[in-house]
């Protein structure tokens, strides 16, 4: 059996970090992909991945030999093992236009994919939660204690308004245009999330106040977000100096930030963890080519986003 699944990235309009703290995140899927093919081989060996970008790995009862970056993927083939009637050898193909460490949940959405295709072995139609428990094992190891925001966007699709351990709702999205320009600098997640740890053992006051802001800010963005982009895009921007008093921001950013708005975005903030990565900006039709030029001047590339609608699912395999 060959099994061909593929699940788009995502991009964080609000709530990073403070979604880790159970408080609410914004998050959109978008038109960028990572692919993964499964192949069940009926004798006994090692499980093997091939990852365009990592190289190859086996995994040995429970073991993985190969690229430490191959590590979330050898943890979800194991449960999968484990916990499902599979008996036999899996050949992973993984490849992804998703670029790693930028912020748009690259991880996410390649353990996704092969959560859904695993358990496609097993299920005619695989049950949402399963699939998010599933890719969960591959993020836990990946970073430190994620939220599951990425994974959610993965699997749904669309924009999505999320809350740990309590569920989601699916909302429409709005006009504006989300261009997503690239600091060129890659990040560590679970860097910026036991940086985002230690302000809260430091300054609990600072921390908390600065959450529920946050948190105040996501809800409203999700309400204004089809109607108002002024407004969203201020507190877009609000979100972002909230999120450099965490710590998670640096000049380069500031400066993208910056740079899209005095252009004439309507706002602008990072996008994930923090730390590089990406900047994500709100802009309408007629500004976008300026702020798209004004990044040009100071060398940073972006691109236009397109929200979609469908999370996971199967491809034909030519
Ligand atoms: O690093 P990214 O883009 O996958 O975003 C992580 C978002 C955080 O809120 C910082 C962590 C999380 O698990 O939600």
């Amino acid at each position: 059996m060959r099994i061909s699944c593929k699940a788009p990235a995502k991009v964080i309009i609000s709530g990073e970090h403070s979604v880790v703290y159970g408080y609410p995140a914004l998050v959109a899927a978008v038109d960028v992909y990572s692919r993964v093919i499964v192949e069940t081989i009926d004798e006994f060996g090692p499980h093997e991945i091939c990852s365009e970008k990592y190289g190859i790995g086996k995994v040995i009862g429970g073991a993985l030999s190969g690229p430490s970056a191959l590590k979330p993927l050898a943890k979800i083939i194991n449960v999968f093992n484990e916990s499902e009637s599979f008996r036999g050898k899996l050949k992973v193909r993984v490849s992804s236009d998703i670029p790693p460490a930028s912020g748009m949940g690259s991880s996410a959405s390649i353990s996704v994919a092969l959560a859904y295709a695993l358990l496609k072995i097993v299920y005619d139609d695989p049950p949402e939660e399963k699939v998010f428990k599933l890719a969960m094992e591959g993020e836990r190891v990946a970073h430190a204690n994620p939220s599951g925001v990425d994974v959610i966007a993965a699997i749904k699709g669309g924009l999505i308004l999320f809350v740990k351990d309590k569920g989601f709702e699916k909302l429409e999205a709005g006009s504006g245009i989300f261009l997503l320009a690239d600091s060129g600098m890659e990040r560590n997640t679970r860097e910026m999330v036991l940086k985002v740890a230690s302000l809260k053992e430091k300054e609990p006051d600072l921390f908390n106040i600065t959450m529920r802001s946050i948190s105040d800010i996501t809800v409203k963005i999700s309400r204004v977000l089809q109607s108002d982009m002024i407004e969203a895009g201020k507190l877009m921007t609000l979100n972002h100096l909230l999120l450099s008093l965490l710590g998670v921001s640096n000049s380069r950013l500031d400066s993208i930030v910056w740079t899209s708005i005095s252009s004439g975005a309507y706002g602008a903030k990072l996008t994930g963890a923090g730390g590089g990565g990406c900047v994500l900006i709100l802009v309408d039709e007629k500004s976008l080519s300026q702020v798209e030029e004004a990044l040009k001047s100071i060398n940073v590339k972006s691109r236009v986003l397109k929200t979609v609608e469908t999370g996971v699912r199967l491809e034909e395999l030519d």
